[in-house]
C-alpha cells in the first residue's frame, strides 16, 4: 500500500505534462489510494512535446493503468488513442487515459464533468442560463466550452487574440448545444457598450486564461455590468481570491477558484482507473494541504 512501500503488485498511474513540478494531483490521488487501502501509486512524469507518442507507448509497455494529461499535451495525445469518449471528441482534448487489459487505450476529458460539478458546488444551477462568458481560448477553454455549452444558450468566448476565440468557436460549433460567439477580450473592459450588453446577460463568467497564476493584475472587466448573482469562476487555483476574483468579490458577486474543478476531474479519473467511488472529501483535504 502507498505509505507502506511499493511492491511488485503495485499499480501505477500518473500525469504527463511540461512543466510538471507544480502538480498537486499526486497528493490528491495518493491520499485517496491510502484511504481505500489500494495498492496503487500516482507519479508525475515530465514529458516534452516531442516525446508524447513515446510516453504513451512506454506507459502501455510498462503496464501503467492510466495517465492524466496536462498542459501542453491535451490535444497532442489524440492521435495516439484507440477510442475517445463523446465529451473528449466534442472538445477535442483529453486529460485522462485508461490502459485496458487487452492492450488498447481510451481517452476521456474529465475536466468537463469536473467543471460542471464545481460550478454546481459554487451555487450555479444546471438549468440553462442566457449567456456564459468564457475568458481565454487555450487548452482548458475547450473543456470549459463543453461544460458551459450544456448550461447556457450562448457561450461568449473572449480572447486577447480574437482570432483564437473564433477558431475555437468554429471547431466546437455543433459539438455543444449552445451558440458560440467569439469576441475580443478588450470589449469586456468598462466603457464598451457591446461588452456591457454581453455581461448584463451573463449567469457566469469563467476565467480560462492563465492570467493571475502568479498574482499578476487581471485585465479590466466591467464587473458592475453583470447581474448581482452572476458567478465568477476562476480555473486558476493558486489562491482563494485570485486577481480575477478579487474585484468581483469586492462588488458582492459570488466567486470560486479552480480547486473544485481540479478535485472533481481527479475524482472522475480515479473512478475510471480503479472502478471505485472516489473519496472526494479526503482528496479535497489533501489538495488544500498540498497548497500550503
Ligand atoms: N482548475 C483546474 O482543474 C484547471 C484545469 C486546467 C487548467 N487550469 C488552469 O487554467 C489556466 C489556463 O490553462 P490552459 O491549459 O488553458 O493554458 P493555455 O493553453 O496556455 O491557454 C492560456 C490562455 O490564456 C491566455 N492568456 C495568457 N496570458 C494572457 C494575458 N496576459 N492576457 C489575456 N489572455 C492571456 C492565452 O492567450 P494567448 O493564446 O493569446 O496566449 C490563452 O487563451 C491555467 O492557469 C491552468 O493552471 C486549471
Amino acid at each position: 500500500m502507498v505509505g507502506h512501500g511499493i511492491g511488485g503488485s503495485t499499480r501505477v498511474v500518473g500525469v504527463i505534462g511540461d512543466p510538471i513540478a507544480h502538480t498537486r494531483s499526486p497528493a490528491m490521488h495518493n491520499a485517496a489510494f491510502r484511504e481505500l487501502g489500494l495498492d496503487w501509486v500516482y507519479l508525475p512524469f515530465r514529458v516534452g512535446a516531442d516525446d508524447v507518442a513515446a510516453a504513451i507507448e512506454g506507459a502501455r509497455a510498462l503496464g501503467l493503468r492510466g495517465l492524466n494529461v496536462t498542459v501542453p499535451h491535451k490535444e497532442a495525445v489524440l492521435p495516439h488513442l484507440d477510442r475517445l469518449s463523446a465529451r473528449a471528441r466534442a472538445c477535442r482534448a483529453v486529460n485522462t487515459i485508461v490502459f485496458h487489459e487487452d492492450g488498447s487505450n481510451s481517452g476521456d476529458n474529465t475536466d468537463v464533468p469536473g467543471l460542471d460539478r464545481a460550478l454546481l458546488e459554487a451555487g450555479l444551477p444546471r438549468r440553462r442560463g442566457d449567456v456564459a462568458v468564457l475568458l481565454g481560448a487555450g487548452g482548458s477553454a475547450r473543456a470549459a466550452v463543453a461544460a458551459l455549452g450544456a448550461r447556457a444558450r450562448c457561450v461568449v468566448i473572449a480572447a486577447r487574440r480574437p482570432e483564437r476565440a473564433r477558431a475555437l468557436a468554429r471547431q466546437l460549433r455543433g459539438a455543444v448545444p449552445a451558440r458560440l460567439v467569439a469576441i475580443d477580450l478588450a470589449e469586456l473592459a468598462p466603457g464598451h457598450a457591446s461588452g456591457r450588453d454581453v455581461l448584463a446577460r451573463a449567469s457566469v463568467v469563467v476565467n480560462a486564461t492563465s492570467l493571475g497564476l502568479h498574482g499578476e493584475t487581471f485585465v479590466p472587466l466591467d464587473v458592475d455590468a453583470t447581474p448581482a448573482r452572476c458567478l465568477f469562476y476562476d480555473l486558476v487555483y493558486t489562491r482563494a481570491r485570485t486577481p480575477f476574483l478579487a474585484p468581483a468579490a469586492r462588488r458582492g458577486r459570488p466567486t470560486a477558484n479552480g480547486l473544485g474543478m481540479l478535485l472533481h476531474q481527479g475524482a472522475a479519473a480515479f473512478t475510471a482507473w480503479t472502478g471505485r467511488r472516489a473519496p472526494v472529501e479526503v482528496m479535497r483535504r489533501a489538495l488544500v494541504r498540498s497548497g500550503r
